[in-house]
């Protein structure tokens, strides 16, 4: 219970701002675009946190369904939104967004084709009471916990079906 209610969102709080850091000097100095995907400004269950403390900030482009004025808003299942967008244009960084992916395999193709292979995330929160039940009172339409994804080291990208009903790894 404190894993998933507090460990697990500190603990992805942190990487977030970590990796937001990483996102932003990655973006300077191979001259490339900031892409954020999910609003820094708010949508998270446990907004408190980031509220108190700030982890994130909008990138060039801002990629959220719901998102702030600031946003695009954007939905990540449309292929054809994506397509906008040229190819390796963006460093991209996702804040607990892509579990609402209804096809994974399909906005992992696109984020690699966008990020031209720069692309980072902290992941979705984790947790049994998180992974059971809690996420069911955030979004009926949340399908997966992503784990943390840094493409400097990491070769796949994976995450767990909520309710615990399976995994998935893809070559990123
Ligand atoms: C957990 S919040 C992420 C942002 C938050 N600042 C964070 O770091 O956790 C999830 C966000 O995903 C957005 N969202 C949900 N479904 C989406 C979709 N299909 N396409 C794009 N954004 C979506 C929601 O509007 C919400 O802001």
């Amino acid at each position: 219970m404190i894993k998933s209610i507090l460990i697990s969102p500190i603990r992805r709080n942190l990487l977030t701002k970590k990796l937001f850091k990483v996102a932003k000097d990655m973006s300077k100095t191979k001259g490339k675009k900031l892409m954020v995907i999910g609003d820094p400004c708010g949508g998270n269950y446990f907004q408190f946190i980031s509220s108190i403390f700030p982890n994130c900030g909008h990138g060039d482009v801002t990629v959220d369904l719901y998102g702030c004025n600031e946003c695009k808003r954007m939905d990540i299942n449309d292929n054809s939104a994506w397509e906008e967008f040229d190819d390796g244009e963006f460093v991209v960084i996702e804040t607990g967004v892509l579990g609402f992916s209804k096809d994974i395999g399909e906005v992992l193709t696109q984020i690699r084709r966008v990020s031209g292979g720069d692309f980072l995330s902290a992941g979705g929160n984790k947790g049994f009471l998180w992974e059971m039940f809690l996420y069911k009172t955030y979004s009926k339409e949340l399908i997966y916990s992503m784990d943390p994804f840094d493409s400097r080291v990491d070769e796949h990208y994976s995450g767990t079906l909520l309710g615990r009903k399976g995994s998935f790894k893809l070559k990123f």
